[in-house]
Formats: C-alpha cells, structure tokens, sequence
C-alpha cells in the first residue's frame, strides 16, 4: 500500500458541519478553477519545488560530495532557520533509528549524528558547540538568501571557533544558498567551502527536496533517490483537476471549505507515529506562512495550523478538540506498519486492569486509539481526516511531503493568496537590522506605533 486519504469524517451525516451530498460539485467546480489558476501561475515556472527532475544534477552533487566525506566526520551541525531548517529536522526524526544522536558510532554503522540549530539561543549554540569535536565535525550552513541574520550570526559564532582552532574552513564548512547571489556565495568562492544551489524558483519552506534537506540527510545515509522518487509519484498523482481523484485538491478544498464554510480555521495536523511527528511542525510553518496573508480582495484570511502529536496529546489537547470551540478539523498521520513493533508482554495476569494488554502490541495499542480518537472526534460532531502511509520510509516521507506542499499551492489558490510569499515577515526583519546597525536597512514601509514616551506602558514586576 501507498498512500490513502479517508475524508469521510469530513462529511455528512458522519459530522453535522461535514460536506453534504449536494455539495460535492459546487466544491468540485471551486477546486476546478483554483487547479487552473494555479496551472496558468505554474507555466510562468515558479513552482520549482516540483521540478525534481531538473535538479537531478544538483541532486547528484550532493550524494557525491556525502559518499566523498563518509566517515570524516562525527557530527553534522545545520545552521539555519524556518524552511531552511524544519525540513531537516522533520527527515531526521521520520529516517533515521530514534535516538540517532545518542547512539554510539557502531550503533549509527560509522554515519555522522546530526543536529540542527534553528535559533540564536545561545543556550543551544553553546550547548552543541560544547558536545561536538570540531576537528570531526562538518557546519551545514543554509540560506537560501545568504541574508538571513539568525543564520549569519550563527555561522559567525562557529567560524569564529574554527579559526581560533586553526581548523580549515574549507573541511570544515559547507553551504547551501542561491545560485548567485548572496553573501554566503562570497565567503564560499573566497575561502574555498563547498557549495550547493538552491534554485531559485524554490522557496524556502518547498525546498525540502532541495539540497536544503537533502545534503543533511545525505550526510546521514538517508536515501535521498527515494525520497525524491515518492515525491516523484506524489506529484503526478495530484496534477489533476478532479477533486476526487487529487488527494492534495481533496485535503486543501476541505480544509479551505471547513473554514470559509464551517468556521473550522484551527486545522490540527497528529501524526500517530513518532517517525512522523516533525512533519507536524514542518507542515505547522508550510501552512501558515504561505497562507496566512492579505488576500487579492483586500481580506485577512488564512487557516491556523496547529501541530499535536498522538497518543500523547490525547493527554493534552484532545480535551480542547472534543469539548472546546467547534473551529478546529484534525488530519491524523498514521503509518499501516510500524517498523520494528514490540509486543506488549502476558504479565499480572490476575490484575484486570494490566491483564487485557498482554498479547496485544505497542503499533496495535497505537493504531486503535487513532482509530478511537477520530471515532470520539465523529461522534461529537467534530471533523477528521485520515492520511494513511505504507511505512515510514524514504519514499513514503518524500511522497507526504510532496502532498503537502502540493496542497499548499492549491490552497493558496483558494485563499487567492500568494503561497510563495511572505510580506509579513519583512517588517520585522528590518526593524530587527536597523536596531542591530545594519548599514543597508530599508526604513520600514507602513506600520506606526506613538512615540514611546506617549505610550502608557503596563508593566507589572514580581519578585
Ligand atoms: O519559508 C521561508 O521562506 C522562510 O521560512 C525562510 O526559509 C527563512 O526565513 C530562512 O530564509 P533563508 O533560507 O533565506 O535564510
């Protein structure tokens, strides 16, 4: 088995708000003309992400240079943040055995551990830095815009710590950044450190099958030819404009439709295996920061995409789904074999409370309280749906991801929002540069707030 998506807690009269019979063609015909909106925008090649077969010779670059450094070092350490980042993160935890950065050199077959900054905390920075060896470790630095201040403030505080060790930045560096342009590109031809391209039709949080994700993972042994084949299927598979034959169509018109119809804007992403909880947060910044935004009509619109994680948040926010406000749908992640199950021993057989669990297993008891979760969910009116993966491999994850940036694209057509930009962020950004000095910061554009000595501060001080 492949993929399968179950939208049938999306519908009447499995849920009171779901699709009704009679809708099925009005969302038909709305998911009809988002899928050409966004093929007329596609002809004009912005959605590199798809173009996986464009970027084979990249692609090849970076298993080349991985097979090349294979067991030079011990540690990789990624530098970089948001889609230059959680891509990473989200590969790690789905491909490589749990526990990786714990296990010893021969558990891990001689491959490097792999850590991932995405923040200037200075807590975690220190604290990597204090683990790893440096002469044994390769920094992965990633920006797509080379300009990211997060990212170049941590590449400083490493560079730093490489050249008082006299260590040559050339081993010991490798960038990912824009074909041309960008600062990371001058460091890189000037002292000699490897570096791959990110195209720049791909934007930072769809370029997970870029080198952006895939040189980390490379680096790791993860088959990277596997997740780009998955990705590969997925793809075609979510071309076409029937809303019943397109999974991600299917998945971006509910989620759109429970929102502008049903009020259900909190869209809930659970995966029920720990391989996939990091897609969560990867797919919490896809939605949201390609969605929510000033729309071509002047509105503020956009879904707010939360992120849980079963069955440990049936113990946390499955309260709030069930009982609080009815603005929320759930998508539950559930993998139809768990890799290496255990099974749950035949002990205290004479304690009923403890004795009806031997026999069973861990993936078993994980599986029925998905399936008992989303029950719960239908029957108090609450909507659902349930993508389902073969395992939890290479080109499964590649296939997933593929699905939700695909769904993505699609819903920004029918938020008639841009989904590649981020216009929000910018004002941020540069006020942020202009406190810290940067010589080229542009003023902001809109955006005032009164002078500080007219704002009548509420500050209350404890301790
Ligand atoms: O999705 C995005 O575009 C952002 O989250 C970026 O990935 C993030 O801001 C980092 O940008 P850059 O890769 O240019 O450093």
């Amino acid at each position: 088995m492949a993929f399968t998506l179950d939208v049938t807690s999306m519908t009447e009269p499995v849920v009171g708000a779901g699709v009704p019979a009679a809708e099925w063609p009005t969302l038909a015909a709305r998911f009809r003309e988002a899928h050409a909106a966004v093929a007329g925008i596609a002809a004009t090649g912005v959605y590199g992400y798809r173009e996986l077969e464009a970027q084979a010779d990249e692609r090849a670059r970076v298993t080349t240079f991985a097979a090349g450094v294979q067991g030079q070092y011990d540690d990789i350490v990624v530098l970089g943040i948001g889609g230059s980042s959680l891509g990473a993160m989200a590969l790690r935890t789905a491909l490589l055995p749990a526990a990786w950065n714990a296990r010893t050199d021969a558990q891990r077959g001689g491959r490097a551990r792999l850590h991932v900054l995405d923040n200037v905390d200075p807590r975690t920075i220190a604290g990597v830095l204090s683990i790893v060896t440096l002469p044994r470790t390769l920094f992965v630095v990633i920006s797509k815009s080379g300009g990211t201040i997060e990212t170049l403030a941590q590449y400083l505080v490493v560079r730093a710590r490489l050249d008082g060790d006299g260590l040559e930045a050339a081993r010991h560096l490798a960038f990912v950044t824009d074909p041309a342009k960008g600062a990371l590109r001058v460091i890189a031809a000037r002292d000699g450190i490897p570096v791959f391209a990110v195209p720049p039709n791909v934007g930072g949080r769809f370029s997970v099958l870029s080198p952006v994700g895939l040189l980390p993972a490379a680096l790791c042994g993860i088959d990277v030819e596997g997740l780009c084949a998955g990705a590969t299927v997925m793809r075609d598979a979510t071309m076409g404009d029937d809303l019943e034959h397109n999974a991600a169509g299917l998945f971006a018109t509910l989620q759109w439709r429970a929102h502008e119809r049903a009020g259900q804007g909190l869209h809930v992403m659970m995966p029920y295996s720990d391989a996939l909880r990091d897609l969560a947060p990867w797919f919490v910044q896809l939605w949201a920061e390609s969605l929510g935004k000033i729309n071509r009509d002047g509105t503020h619109v956009g879904p707010t995409p939360i992120a849980s994680v079963g069955a440990t948040d049936q113990h946390s926010q499955v309260q709030l789904f069930m009982e609080g406000p009815a603005d929320k749908t759930v998508t539950f992640l559930r993998v139809d074999a768990a890799a290496d199950d255990v099974e749950i021993p035949r002990l205290e057989s004479g304690e009923p409370a403890l004795a009806f669990l031997g026999g069973h297993t861990l993936g078993e008891l994980l599986d029925v309280e998905c399936r008992a979760t989303a029950s719960a969910l239908a029957r108090a009116g609450r909507p659902s749906m349930t993508m389902t993966v073969g395992a939890s491999d290479a080109w499964h994850v590649g296939g997933l991801m593929m699905w939700f940036m695909q769904a993505t694209t699609l819903a920004g057509a029918l938020y008639r929002v841009d989904p590649l930009d981020q216009p929000g962020v910018e004002l941020g950004k540069r006020l942020a540069n202009k406190d810290l000095g940067h010589p080229n910061f542009l003023s902001e554009a809109k955006g005032t707030l009164p002078q500080d000595a007219a704002i009548p501060h509420r500050r209350l001080r404890v301790g």
